[in-house]
């Protein structure tokens, strides 16, 4: 008999993890489908141009991140401890099937010119995270770092989002009231990122810090100053992207500075919850998006 297989069958009578349940059952719960998305709605063609790029190539980034995750549950669903989180570990696996699924129709929809190519600073940290062949890295890198980046950045994108959706109806009154355009196309990305997208992914971060934290209780203190020095090496990464994509959220109305500030808080508190001790320090780097967003086409203010 394999002895991973009867592992994984004994552990199902084994006493329930109940975090881990109670995570799986959230996720059966707010189980979704992109196909009610009235995606025929969805007009960009009169977007302006450089707002509709940066859309565009913003999408291209988390897209390539998506299909990382997505490869990543599927490899966690074999690493898992126990029952619950190999139970849920799975819907993790159908979650980001689901966002890779969203991602690659609304790309469709934005008909960019050509793929957008993705940047290095995005590669670094997605392909180091996904290279992890420890267990507890991978769960530190992909559910802590970059599900807790996808997390904090849908949040902002869907708020300035529906900027851009205020900003629109206000040039163009009555444009929300139609059944397309890019006023009612912007509003309703808004709504899905916040209200299905992001809400899955706190769903992840939040599997990530309960697992972490049980594997962290079990591990010598030589791996666990191990995985605190790879917090460092990809925080470090991490602090490199928002600089790159500073143009494109300016032009979206993001301000870069609070965005890196918010990624970097939510990624301590993270840390601190799962038992880490080490933190990462706030960005200092020089943006100049309050500016920039102020003259942007999406700007809200
Ligand atoms: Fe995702
Ligand atoms: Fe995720």
């Amino acid at each position: 008999m394999n002895a991973h297989l009867v592992s994984a069958y004994q552990q199902c009578f084994a006493e329930p993890q109940r975090s881990q349940r109670r995570l799986y059952e959230m996720a059966k719960r707010d189980q979704w489908n992109s196909d009610a998305l009235p995606w025929d709605r969805l007009d960009f063609s009169s977007l302006p141009p450089p707002l509709r790029e940066a859309l565009s190539g913003l999408c291209a980034h988390v897209h390539y991140g998506e299909v990382a995750s997505l490869l990543a549950a599927a490899r966690a669903v074999e690493q898992a401890d126990d029952s619950e989180s190999r139970l849920f570990a799975s819907t993790q696996v159908i979650d980001e099937a689901r966002h890779v699924e969203w991602f690659t129709r609304l790309q469709q929809k934005l008909a960019p010119p050509e793929p957008p190519t993705v940047h290095e600073t995005v590669t670094a940290l997605v392909d180091s995270v996904y290279a992890s062949s420890d267990p507890d890295e991978l769960c530190l890198g992909m559910q802590l770092i970059v599900e807790g980046l996808a997390q904090t950045l849908f949040q902002e994108a869907a708020r300035a989002l529906r900027g851009i959706d205020r900003t629109l109806c206000e040039a163009s009154p009555g444009s929300q009231d139609a059944p397309t355009g890019p006023a009612s196309a912007a509003g309703l990305l808004a709504d899905w990122l916040s209200n299905y997208i992001a809400r899955d992914e706190s769903r992840h971060v939040a599997f990530g810090v309960v697992q972490l934290g049980q594997r962290l209780r079990r591990l010598p203190s030589s791996r666990i100053d191990a995985l605190q020095a790879k917090v460092v090496v990809w925080g470090q990464l991490l602090q490199a992207i928002p600089a790159a994509f500073e143009p494109r959220f300016a032009t979206l109305g993001i301000d870069t500075l609070r965005l890196a500030g918010d990624c970097i808080g939510d990624l301590n508190l993270h840390l601190r919850q799962a038992g880490l001790e080490v933190q990462l320090a706030p960005p200092t780097a020089p943006y100049v998006t309050s500016a920039a967003a102020a003259s942007s086409p999406g700007s809200t203010t």
